[in-house]
């Protein structure tokens, strides 16, 4: 079964209590729960990992290649200005979809730049927590 990652950068660990107008207020946690019953209806092995920690996430990246088949990330704050998330992805061979709950692209100019996405294979931005869903959904035919 195809092992797929979910990462979330810092800040979403307090979705739910966070800006809800904004993210909503589903838990990581439900997210998280959501995204793995999907994996199950896909067939594929979902696993998730968050931090609030730059060199962590990095870390994490770099696992990929070696322990998964293709990786969901939503780099958070990060996506805007984290040239080591965005050099960590482009070390990695396997499939990454970059997601955001909102769009980023609708909101202040300083989130409208993603460092992240031109070394991603695709962008899914502004369905909320059905982001993520899609972004599994996409990975199906390229896993
Ligand atoms: C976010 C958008 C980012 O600009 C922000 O810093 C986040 C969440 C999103 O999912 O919409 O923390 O990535």
């Amino acid at each position: 079964m195809p092992k797929v990652l979910v990462i979330h950068g810092p800040n979403l660990n307090m979705l739910g209590k966070r800006e809800v107008d904004i993210y909503g207020d589903d838990s990581l946690e439900r997210i998280n729960t959501e995204v793995e019953a999907e994996g199950k209806v896909l067939g594929m092995d979902v696993h998730t990992f968050q931090s609030n920690d730059e060199g962590a996430l990095v870390s994490r990246i770099q696992d990929v290649d070696k322990d998964f088949d293709a990786l969901i990330i939503n780099p958070a704050a990060f996506t805007h200005y984290s040239i080591a998330i965005r050099d960590a992805i482009a070390s990695i061979k396997k499939p990454v979809v970059e997601v955001h709950l909102s769009n980023i692209y609708a909101r202040e100019e300083f989130r409208q730049k993603s460092v992240v996405s031109s070394v991603a294979k695709g962008v899914i931005t502004g369905f909320g927590p059905n982001s993520y869903i899609l972004a599994l959904n996409a990975l199906k035919s390229l896993i």
